[in-house]
């Protein structure tokens, strides 16, 4: 089903020396083909920059016609021009009748949607006795609500095409316990929950729904607001691999499981980072 070729040569000690030097590694698409996507409309909530940019590269790459949503207007219109069959919807994910909008529009463009990947989140650092009941609303309403209200959007269309796959972002930050994000660390678990109830409440109707869990993804942003040298020595020490991780890992891992190649396969988590965890 699947023809893996590897192309990148990227050794570890360039990915890591890139990373150092305050750049984002580079790792090219593996160059599998996942015959099953071609075609495909695919959507991906915070697509614009960072794991999410990565992920509708590598969907467009099969052949899928991509929609994502965004806030960032700048950078979800340059990436969407540079791609074949991408499109994108400014939308900001806190305003759930504005996300409501924004994904009914996506699914008409794209003629139906058979892939869902809830990606957004925003990782800004917190200091636990400082969370004010309006902050703790604020991060709940980026990495945890508009994933059950674009969900809940897919759902109607994927029935009517007879299935499809819903890829969750997780995290292993909080299976690490890392510090200064509680909020965000909580809602990075409940992906655990969401994943495992709708993959019960869904699976009848052929809907697939998995997460992917990321160690320490060096993206753009990763790499400019809090990669530092104590951070470089924790990844020598903890990851079991060499190099870093960047989108593409990810990418790579969501695509399989919105494939044919995870057709049995719904409820599960899937951790990419590197044996940290
Ligand atoms: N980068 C990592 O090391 C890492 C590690 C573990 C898990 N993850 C998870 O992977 C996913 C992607 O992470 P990332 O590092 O690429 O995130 P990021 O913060 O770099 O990018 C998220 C995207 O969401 C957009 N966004 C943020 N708030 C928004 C809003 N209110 N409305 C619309 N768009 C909004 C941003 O503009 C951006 O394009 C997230 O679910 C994150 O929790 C990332």
């Amino acid at each position: 089903m699947t023809d893996a070729v590897e192309t990148g040569s990227t050794s570890a000690a360039q990915v890591i020396a890139e990373a150092r030097h305050g750049h984002v590694p580079q790792v090219e698409l593996a160059g599998a083909r996942f015959n099953s996507l071609n075609g495909q409309g695919v959507i991906v909530t915070g697509g614009a920059s960072g794991i999410g940019a990565d992920i509708v590269r590598g969907f467009a790459a099969q052949g899928c016609a991509v929609g994502f949503l965004d806030r960032d207007e700048a950078a979800g219109k340059a990436l969407a021009a540079s791609l074949p069959n991408a499109h994108f919807q400014l939308c900001d994910v806190t305003d759930v009748p504005a996300l409501q909008a924004a994904m009914a529009t996506l699914i008409a463009r794209l003629g139906g949607v058979g892939v869902l990947v809830n990606n957004v989140a925003n990782d800004d650092r917190h200091a636990f006795e400082a969370v004010t009941p309006e902050f703790f609303d604020e991060r709940i309403a980026v990495n945890l609500r508009p994933h059950f209200f674009a969900t809940q959007a897919v759902i109607g269309p994927m029935r009517e095409r007879g299935g499809g796959a819903i890829v969750n972002l997780g995290s292993v930050s909080w299976k690490n316990k890392t510090l200064g994000l509680s909020v965000y660390a909580t809602a990075k678990s409940a992906m655990s929950g969401f994943t495992r109830s709708l993959a019960r409440e869904l699976g009848r109707d052929g809907i697939r729904v998995n997460c992917v869990v990321p160690g320490w993804v060096m993206t753009q942003r990763q790499v400019d607001l809090w990669l530092d040298a104590a951070g470089e020595a924790e990844m020598e020490r903890s990851q079991c691999l060499r190099g870093r991780i960047v989108g593409t890992d990810i990418a790579h891992m969501v695509m399989f499981l919105a494939a044919d190649t995870a057709r049995m396969i719904t409820a599960q988590e899937f951790v990419v980072d590197a044996g940290w965890s």
